[in-house]
């Protein structure tokens, strides 16, 4: 199954996505494409670093989200690229790729949704005084945060616990859930 990541951040997603394909945790998967709204992104340098394919725009060159998204959507049919990725993408799908992949983009939540959909869903938890949140992949449609449920992880919030070290959970979570799920994913493909 060859995918591509969407991500606007640090990368530390994507950077577990590669680490699991490298040592073989995850099989039959392949990114062949990183694709960013922030060129001088981490995740960038990291795609570089590994020689994956980028492509990056910046949304302001364009009329509107169409125009972007049809550039993006070339790159996606050029590569043959089965299923989307999003990890850390700070921006909503549009039409033009959520009719093409259809059921076919997934997205990774640090919180468990519906609970604190939206940014810094880990700051809002820590406000609300919640005691367990985690981490939830989902399906993309078009709204933030909203689509189906894929798979979720639970992460107990401590009474000394800070920002720092919920982060530090959450993510471990996150760098074992979207590996996994991207694995069923492929197995499932390939099923077909
Ligand atoms: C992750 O916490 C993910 O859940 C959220 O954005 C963050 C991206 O982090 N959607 P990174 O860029 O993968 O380190």
């Amino acid at each position: 199954m060859k995918i591509a990541v969407f991500a606007s951040g640090t990368g530390s997603n994507f950077s577990a996505i590669l680490e699991s394909i490298h040592s073989k945790k995850i099989i039959n998967v392949e990114v062949v494409l990183l694709v960013s709204d922030r060129p001088e992104a981490l995740a960038v340098q990291k795609a570089r670093d590994d020689r994956i394919p980028v492509f990056t725009f910046f949304a302001k060159d364009y009329p509107n989200k169409q125009a972007y998204e049809l550039e993006i959507l070339d790159e996606l049919t050029q590569r043959k690229v089965d299923f989307i990725v999003l990890a850390g993408y700070m921006r909503l799908l549009g039409n033009v790729l959520l009719r093409v992949y259809d059921r076919k983009i997934i997205n990774v939540h640090p919180s468990l949704l519906p609970a604190f959909a939206g940014k810094d869903a880990i700051g809002q938890a820590l406000d609300y005084g919640v005691k367990v949140t985690g981490v939830t992949v989902h399906y993309v449609d078009e709204g933030m945060d909203t689509g189906l449920i894929i798979a979720q992880q639970a992460v107990t919030i401590d009474s000394d616990e800070t920002r720092e070290t919920l982060i530090e959970k959450i993510q471990e979570q996150e760098h074992r859930l979207l590996p996994e799920v991207i694995q069923r994913l492929a197995n499932r493909e390939e099923a077909r």
